[in-house]
């Protein structure tokens, strides 16, 4: 649905975005993940068509980009970084004008409006003058002329900023209930944003992709092993060594009344015998479970390393 080859822009002497490739499928929720200026908002108004690249070629809901502009923003909604939102005009007729720019049929306008009204928790504003709302509200009339026209591709550049939890909790939803029947591109500087809403997530940092995959295989590919935590009553000096022992173990380390246990990545089937020998050696079992993957440092060691092993 969305494909994307060897994309470079340049703005003056400086690459904004260098070489990206990566592909798109049909349905899917992509998260585009990045720090400030890694490239997030050039990479979507390229794809959108607002901006040409330097070099490299993309292709959206089956239009080359540059080839087919009109064809494309036909097909595509687009939330840009800045919602496009006429501030003198009431609501329901921006989102009308939107749903006409992007050839609604006149018989369905009513209804489509309604429905992007509905979405976006604006229904009850319809009539408001959209300057005289409020930021996150602005944010959602952006959202509502994104979706009005039901397009096969949304790219909605940092969706949720400006909104207050609440709406932050049903934008999510609403985005995750468009996976399947849309293909949604979101980006978002925040890690947490992104793991809630897609099924796949592609970092950029610096204008390069540093990872792409689903979160689960990102973060297992960036521990070094697999770390287990054992909670004991009786920590012995030897606590360690009869667990270090044990096939599969990488280390086991003592801190406190807590056992470190690193395994190797095909140690998994040795927690059984793990557990077994603590509780051979009486130490006293209180918890055994996986360490936490804290995702804020995957994120800032995916961002902040130049390669990941
Ligand atoms: N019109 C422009 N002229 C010159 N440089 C630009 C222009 N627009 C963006 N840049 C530069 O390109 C790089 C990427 O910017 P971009 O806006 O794509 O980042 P972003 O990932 O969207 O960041 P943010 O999270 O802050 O929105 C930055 O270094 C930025 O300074
Ligand atoms: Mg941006």
């Amino acid at each position: 649905m969305i494909n994307v080859s060897h994309l470079t822009k340049q703005y003056g002497p400086r690459s904004a975005i260098q070489d990206l490739s990566f592909e798109i499928h049909p349905g899917e929720i992509v998260g585009f993940l990045g720090p400030n200026g890694a490239g997030k908002s050039t990479t979507m108004k390229i794809l959108t068509g607002f901006m040409p690249a330097t070099s490299g070629s993309a292709t959206v809901a089956g239009y080359e980009v540059f080839k087919n502009p009109i064809e494309l923003k036909r097909n595509i909604g687009y939330l840009p970084e800045t919602p496009p939102v006429y501030l003198d005009m009431v609501v329901r007729d921006y989102v009308e004008f939107a749903a006409k720019l992007h050839d609604v049929p006149k018989s369905k306008l009513k209804t489509a409006v309604d429905l992007a009204l509905e979405k976006t928790s604006l229904t009850d504003v319809g009539k408001r003058i959209i300057g005289n709302l409020s930021k996150g509200y602005r944010q959602r009339v952006g959202l509502a002329q994104a979706l009005v026209h039901n397009p096969k591709v949304l790219i909605l550049d940092e969706p949720t900023v400006g909104l207050d939890p609440k709406q932050i909790i049903e934008i999510r939803e609403l985005i995750k209930s468009l996976a399947g029947d849309h293909t949604v591109i979101l980006s978002s500087h925040i890690l947490p944003e992104v793991t809630a809403t897609c099924q796949r997530i592609i970092v950029i940092s610096k204008g390069k992709i540093v990872a792409q995959d689903t979160l689960d295989q990102i973060s297992a590919r960036l521990r070094k092993g697999l770390i287990y935590n054992m909670t004991i009553k009786n920590p012995s000096s030897d606590a360690a060594q009869s667990i270090q022992s044990i096939s599969g173990v990488k280390s086991a380390s003592l801190a406190g009344n807590k056992l470190i246990i690193e395994l190797t990545q095909s140690g998994m089937d040795s927690r059984d015998q793990i557990v077994a020998a603590a509780v051979g050696k009486g130490l006293g079992v209180l918890e055994f479970s996986s360490e936490k993957v804290n995702l804020e440092d995957i994120f800032l060691q995916l961002t902040t390393e130049e390669k990941i092993s």
